[in-house]
């Protein structure tokens, strides 16, 4: 286990009060990336003092595995338009930044009011593309994730902690440490 779910909580609350100090008195369109940032988009919205409202988008890396291919495509776009709102763009994890680049240049040129990225978690030593999320919750070192909303192949995003994955010779395993 690597964050455990009462710590989890904690953060998103903090990060709920800040997200409502800076854009308080006026609304927040909050734009989950599917599927891996329902669970923390559902938390988190609970934790903003601020009307809110959801919308949601799916983005796909060419190519399968774990690795992102570096070439991203919109799978599912939003249902609405974002221009003049406060969007905030929330994604599980950053890790190599393909992703968020190319969702941020995307949603850029709709001119929102603004644009800000809020990632729950940040594997910031796996970068590739120079971008940087402005509400993080956990910089975590370069270990595959799963639980609370994170995936290995669709499997293990309903566990409520986020727990190391481990690769044994019969699949994967849950590392204890
Ligand atoms: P990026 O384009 O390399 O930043 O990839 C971001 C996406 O890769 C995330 O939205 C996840 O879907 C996936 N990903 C990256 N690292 C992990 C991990 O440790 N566990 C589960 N999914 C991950
Ligand atoms: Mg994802």
């Amino acid at each position: 286990m690597l964050l455990p779910r009462a710590r989890i909580a904690r953060r998103v609350r903090q990060l709920g009060r800040q997200i409502s100090r800076d854009f308080q008195g006026e609304s927040v369109l909050l734009v989950g990336v599917l599927k891996g940032a329902c669970i923390f988009l559902a938390d988190l919205s609970r934790e903003i003092a601020l009307n809110a409202t959801f919308d949601f988008l799916a983005a796909a890396s060419y190519g399968q595995s774990n690795e992102t291919s570096g070439q991203v495509r919109l799978v599912k776009d939003l249902d609405s338009s974002i221009e003049g709102r406060n969007v905030i763009l929330v994604e599980d994890i950053l890790d190599t930044g393909v992703t968020l680049n190319y969702l941020v240049r995307l949603l850029r040129e709709r001119h929102p009011k603004a644009l800000r990225v809020a990632a729950l978690l940040d594997k910031a030593d796996r970068r590739i593309q120079p971008i940087e999320a402005d509400y993080v919750g956990f910089r975590i070192p370069n270990h595959f994730v799963v639980g609370y909303g994170l995936d290995y192949a669709e499997r293990y995003r309903n566990l409520r902690d986020i727990c190391v994955l481990r690769m044994g010779k019969g699949g994967p395993e849950f590392a204890s440490a």
